[in-house]
């Protein structure tokens, strides 16, 4: 069990955070229990209609219960609702109490986005990586991943997954950016949506993470970010938006940063104005684990419900009470968000099953991940028609990722896989001749094998090693670099056979210059699962022809992306980052965000408008009709952005506003039709503190990524 720098923390930080079985309420020094006499008549709750559409079950009967339930719970009793038992997995899952005598169920919690967590010391798929996901364009294959890792969790005994990670990528090097989607806000949003629909079709809570503005690593736990209203509300915030109201998702968990000077977990402008006042969200916000808590009242007055994973800060809560700090009525706000969401997911009524190997790594989830890898590797590059390899190629391996398992990083998200086929198992699978070179420094005979391959794969980027998850993984990037070692490989092989193919592994951006000119073709896979070798091969030897389309930019030089600071102590996020800041700067990337390559082409035509304006409470539809010029069944992903033309406040030249794709026959012609509500279009007026869609002129623009859009068609607002 990885105890890691949690157990350090706590030790350090208050010497006994092991909250054991006791409840809070009694362990500030034995304060004397506030409620003698239980005489206390809870305030009334009227059901709305966001707490209608956020319970699955009879949301009028269950508030009702949950009234009575506060007029007999005492104070200590409540508490001991709020907050987690202690620094480890109790029976394989973070728990949170429930109080038998009263029919709550408690809450029983479990990483992580990417599958069943490492910390069960049980086996569970290890799905490709969320950005991987992110590069299938599939919100309905996520949601197929959601349900999935939510049977997975369910077989030890969780009914809380601790995901999705939708914190925006905001920069590469980024330690965690393997565990999101997307670079882009509208992107990133339907995949979230996806997976959370997914996840809680299973009847388990999703808790989307991190809210909000977590986009460093090694200095998560201080680091204060400065951000715009603005900027805030357009770029940070609407992706958790549409996981309330779009998936409603069970629950939130804050980050540890902060933002604007105050830590999430006592920032009630994101917990209460935002989330709860302006989405209306219904159930319960939980802090990060141990550090993601810094007081005990306030932390509940802001909108913090439960202290995870243990009462580090909420065993002092009483004392907060005795001093008037917070009131029995606010607790009784923070209790309802917690028991409404045991009740209307109907933990209460369900037998927890604690343990199911037959519903881990079963042959359908297998089949799932593979599938996902396959959909998500993005061809970033193929001349002279490397690819597909001839299904006799005699291939060459080589490189530091070739047979390495490498399915992410080590941190919370880790997985445990019964296997993990590698790049080199899974294309000797295919059959072919393949010869594994070990070395990187080649020997006069290795040169020799070398040059009578008809291929030679290069399999290698980045590992565990180099990028992950602060204290318990590598934390941030150093660089977007490939390891020089790596790169001079490249060139070895390259000088001596013209048939090279990188496969770069890597959670995100990975820069090819200086050598991408010396190879002929390369792939972008990412972590891609214990499925991912076979996934590698498939694409390379053309039995899937690939579809993954890039969920981020990859720059020609680091200079050219807005600053990654994880050192200073405080950050300032700007407006712009990833293609809308390269467009913006009128820079060129290596590869564009939303590109990748197939084995075959596609022409794009009669891209038609249903309205020349739309209002701003409508939509407008757009149809294109997309045709495989090519030779190869395929997948397309229509991309459709939208400039606004004279608007009155800043914006980037063009944002994704809609995708959607299409599978392809050779010569087939389908017609795409792609929605843009006008909401989307509008900016937060910081003066009005509301969002306003203009009345002006937007540019619709078609084509199968963010710098090849060329069927473009105005229309107008009203
Ligand atoms: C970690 C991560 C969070 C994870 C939690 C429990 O610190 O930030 O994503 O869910 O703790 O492992």
């Amino acid at each position: 069990m990885r105890l890691g720098w949690w157990g350090l923390a706590c030790a350090v930080a208050l010497g006994a955070c092991d909250g054991g079985g006791g409840d809070a309420g009694t362990m500030d020094g034995g304060a004397p229990a506030v409620d003698a006499a239980r005489d206390y008549v809870p305030e009334p709750f009227e059901p709305t209609a966001e707490t209608r559409a956020y319970c699955a079950g009879d949301d009028d009967a269950i508030e009702a219960r949950i009234t009575t339930l506060l007029g007999q719970l005492s104070v200590a009793e409540k508490i001991a609702l709020m907050h987690g038992v202690g620094t480890a997995v109790v029976e394989r899952t973070w728990l949170v109490e429930g109080n038998e005598a009263y029919g709550i169920p408690g809450l029983h919690m479990l990483d992580g986005p990417r599958g069943l967590s490492a910390f069960t010391e049980a086996n569970g798929t290890a799905f490709p990586v969320g950005m991987m996901r992110g590069a299938t364009w599939d919100p309905a294959l996520e949601e197929r991943v959601g349900a999935a890792m939510a049977r997975e969790i369910q077989s030890v005994g969780a009914d809380v997954l601790l995901a999705p990670t939708i914190n925006i990528l905001r920069h590469p090097r980024w330690g965690r950016a393997q565990e999101t989607y997307s670079e882009d806000v509208h992107h990133l949003g339907a995949m979230g949506v996806g997976f959370i629909l997914g996840v809680q079709s299973e009847g388990v809570i999703a808790s989307v993470k991190h809210y909000a503005a977590n986009s460093i690593e090694d200095t998560r736990h201080t680091v204060d970010v400065t951000v715009d209203e603005r900027t805030l509300r357009e770029i940070y915030l609407p992706h958790f938006r549409r996981a309330v109201q779009d998936a409603r998702a069970g629950s939130v968990m804050s980050a540890y940063n902060q933002v604007n000077g105050l830590y999430c977990d006592l920032n009630g402008h994101l917990l209460t104005d935002i989330l709860r006042d302006e989405w209306g969200f219904a159930g319960f916000v939980e802090s990060d684990w141990i550090l993601g808590t810094h007081g005990d009242g306030e932390s509940v007055t802001a909108g913090l419900d439960i202290e995870m994973p243990s009462p580090t800060e909420f065993r002092f809560m009483q004392r907060a009470l005795a001093a008037g700090e917070i009131t029995e009525p606010d607790l009784d706000d923070a209790v309802r968000h917690i028991l409404r969401a045991q009740f209307c997911f109907g933990l209460d009524t369900r037998e927890r099953v604690l343990d199911d190997p037959s519903a881990r790594e079963t042959a359908e989830h297998l089949a799932l991940a593979r599938e996902v890898a396959t959909r998500g590797i993005v061809l970033l590059r193929n001349e002279a028609g490397a690819l597909p390899l001839a299904p006799t190629a005699s291939v060459v391996v080589v490189g530091r990722n070739a047979d390495v398992e490498n399915i992410g990083d080590e941190g919370s998200s880790d997985v445990s896989s019964s296997e993990v086929i590698t790049a080199l198992e899974g294309l000797a699978a295919q059959g072919t001749s393949v010869t594994h070179l070990t070395s990187s420094a080649l020997s006069a005979a290795d040169e020799a094998t070398v040059a009578a391959a008809d291929a030679v794969v290069v399999v290698t980027g980045l590992t565990s090693d180099d990028e992950g998850e602060a204290d318990i993984g590598a934390g941030d990037r150093e660089d977007l670099l490939l390891p020089a070692a790596e790169i001079a490989l490249i060139e070895a092989v390259a000088a001596l056979n013209p048939r090279v193919i990188v496969v770069l592994e890597g959670g995100s951006a990975i820069l090819v210059e200086g050598w991408v000119d010396d190879v002929e073709a390369i792939v972008h896979a990412f972590y891609p699962g214990s499925q991912g070798g076979h996934a590698i091969a498939d694409v390379l030897f053309g039995v899937e022809a690939p579809a993954g389309r890039l969920p981020f930019s990859v720059p020609t030089q680091e200079a050219d992306l807005p600053p990654f600071d994880n050192t200073s102590p405080g950050v300032t996020y700007g407006y712009f980052h990833g293609y809308r800041h390269l467009d913006n700067e009128g820079l060129s990337p290596r590869y564009p965000f939303g590109f990748g390559l197939t084995y075959t082409t596609f022409a794009y035509a009669n891209l038609s408008l249903a309205a020349s304006s739309v209002a701003p409470d409508g939509s407008l539809t757009v149809t294109v009709d997309v045709t495989n010029t090519g030779a190869t069944r395929a997948r397309e992903t229509v991309q459709l952005y939208v400039a606004a033309i004279g608007s009155r406040v800043p914006r980037a030249p063009q944002d994704l506003r809609a995708f959607g794709q299409v599978e392809l026959d050779p010569a087939e012609t389908q017609t795409v039709e792609l929605t843009v509500p006008a909401s989307d279009l509008a900016f937060y007026d910081v003066d009005a503190s509301a969002w306003e869609v203009e009345a002006i002129e937007y540019e619709v623009r078609v084509g199968p990524h963010s710098a090849d859009t060329p069927l473009r068609e105005t229309f107008r607002v009203e």
